[in-house]
């Protein structure tokens, strides 16, 4: 999959991206990251990308002139025609099932809000508005590092174990279940026996008892969910 991020901080993007699975699944050839600045999009020496909002009030927001002709741009830069996500407070909330659903896509293009937001006018060109979560970021950079980690991980190839990914927790709506490594005691504390006692049956069932008991005691409104 292909994706695209537009930013006035693309420089922020490379470090993370190298440096964790996103770059294995570069090289696996599962995912192609390009990141853009948005102010190779301006005209002026100062590389403007925001003015003082109409009407008055602080922050300042960032213009559709430079978006606009940024955004068409980058998705004229393949034939494959990109899902457009601002990210933004204001959008819907990012979920898994949100990440497997871009992960089904074959190119996405994250267009990160900074200041006050964007000119209304802007939205026009978004396909979705994405938030990961309700408090403030001082951007969307974060935001779509989150979305670009979520579904790359998803992708086929891109790790190791092809369980890993459809086993966890949210995939089946609860929480993960604890999860216990060498040694089998550490200062008193065993590993549950049933972990040691090679009776899968009875470790799925045990599993599956924490699962649902954790997300009761951690978050209940998922268990609502499922209902
Ligand atoms: N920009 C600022 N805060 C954000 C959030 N919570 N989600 C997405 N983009 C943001």
């Amino acid at each position: 999959m292909r994706i695209d991020v537009l930013s006035i901080f693309p420089e922020l993007f490379e470090p993370i991206v190298a440096n964790s699975m996103l770059g294995i699944a570069r090289e696996r050839g599962a995912l192609e990251f390009y990141a853009h600045d948005l102010r190779d999009w301006t005209h002026d020496l100062h590389r403007t990308v925001d003015d003082a909002p109409y009407g008055g009030g602080p922050g300042m927001v960032m213009k559709v002139d430079i978006l606009v002709p940024a955004i068409e741009d980058i998705a004229a830069m393949d034939s494959r025609l990109p899902h457009v996500v601002f990210t933004t407070p204001t959008g819907n909330v990012f979920n898994q099932d949100k990440a497997a659903e871009y992960a089904g896509r074959d190119r996405l293009l994250l267009v990160c809000g900074r200041y006050e937001g964007f000119d209304e006018r802007a939205y026009a060109l978004a396909d979705e508005c994405m938030s990961i979560g309700d408090y403030v970021l001082t951007g969307g950079e974060l935001a779509a590092l989150v979305i670009v980690d979520a579904t790359t991980r998803l992708l086929p190839r891109v790790l190791g174990n092809a369980d890993s990914a459809a086993d966890e927790s949210f995939s089946a709506g609860l929480l993960e279940y604890p999860q216990y490594t060498r040694p089998a005691e550490f200062r008193g504390q065993r590993v549950p026996d049933v972990l040691l006692s090679g009776n899968h049956a009875a470790i799925d069932a045990w599993r599956y008892e924490q699962s649902v008991q954790r997300t009761r005691d951690v978050r209940p409104d998922l268990l609502d969910l499922l209902e």
